[in-house]
């Protein structure tokens, strides 16, 4: 099985790239951020201490996450509910990340990420794939843009929503989600040593996915 890690900060367009990549690729897509984001809700919903590791370890077992494949799109389902839509908020996003610091939390999904690796040729994107998750990973890329860049991104994407943010907003957001994502003591972001970076600022969706494929189809490991 082949395995492509992609890592990152928030707003660097993994999602949106990695998901056209595995289509091009053929290779299953794996958004590990969604199920961060699904704990974080179910947390939310709990009205748990998003910091209390024994309250989130205790509602671990009452959670079933399930991921389903729609024309080659996940979507998420927490204890049978679609919560595909309700996972993409501001408020879920800050609860993502502070769920993801638990060690309980990472230890809850790391096998689900495991097993699908296993079972699949993926491209599997998040913040510690190539460093913790797939170490093996053929390929690892490192895709990164300026904190302000990817701001504005999100920023257009929550205007064109409908959600009433400012930009300000958004990218101090932004600022506190790398200070969490690169300073937590469990699995911090940071690019696996044999990771290749690259940095989409000023690049616009094609060029970002072109820079993509040229590192993935220059990996000298691709055959089963
Ligand atoms: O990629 P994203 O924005 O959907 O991720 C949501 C949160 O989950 C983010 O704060 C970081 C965390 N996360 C993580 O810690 N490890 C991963 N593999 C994926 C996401």
């Amino acid at each position: 099985m082949i395995s492509i890690a992609v890592d990152g900060p928030s707003g660097a367009g993994k999602s949106t790239l990695s998901r056209r990549l595995a289509a091009e690729l053929g290779y299953i897509y794996v958004d590990t951020g969604a199920m961060y984001r699904t704990i974080g809700l179910y947390a939310l919903r709990k009205g748990a201490d998003l910091d209390s590791e024994a309250q989130l370890a205790a509602l671990l077992p009452e959670i079933h996450l399930e991921m389903r494949y729609v024309d080659g799109v996940q979507h998420m389902f927490l204890n049978g509910e679609d919560v595909s839509g309700l996972i993409r908020t501001e408020e879920v996003s800050m609860a993502a990340s502070h769920v993801s610091a638990h060690p309980a939390v990472r230890a809850f999904l790391l096998e689900t990420q495991r097993g699908l690796a296993r079972e699949n040729n993926v491209l599997m994107d998040g913040r510690d794939i190539g460093t913790v998750v797939l170490p093996d990973a053929q390929v690892k890329i490192f895709l990164t843009a300026s904190a302000e860049e990817r701001a504005r991104r999100r920023y257009d994407e929550l205007a064109a929503r409908g959600e009433n943010v400012s930009y300000e907003q958004v990218l101090a957001d932004v600022r506190q989600r790398d200070y969490n994502d690169t300073h937590r003591a469990a699995a911090p972001l940071c690019a696996a040593q044999d990771a290749v970076t690259v940095d989409t600022t000023g690049c616009d969706f094609e060029q970002s996915f072109q820079m993509m494929l040229d590192v993935i189809r220059r990996a000298p490991k691709q055959e089963d």
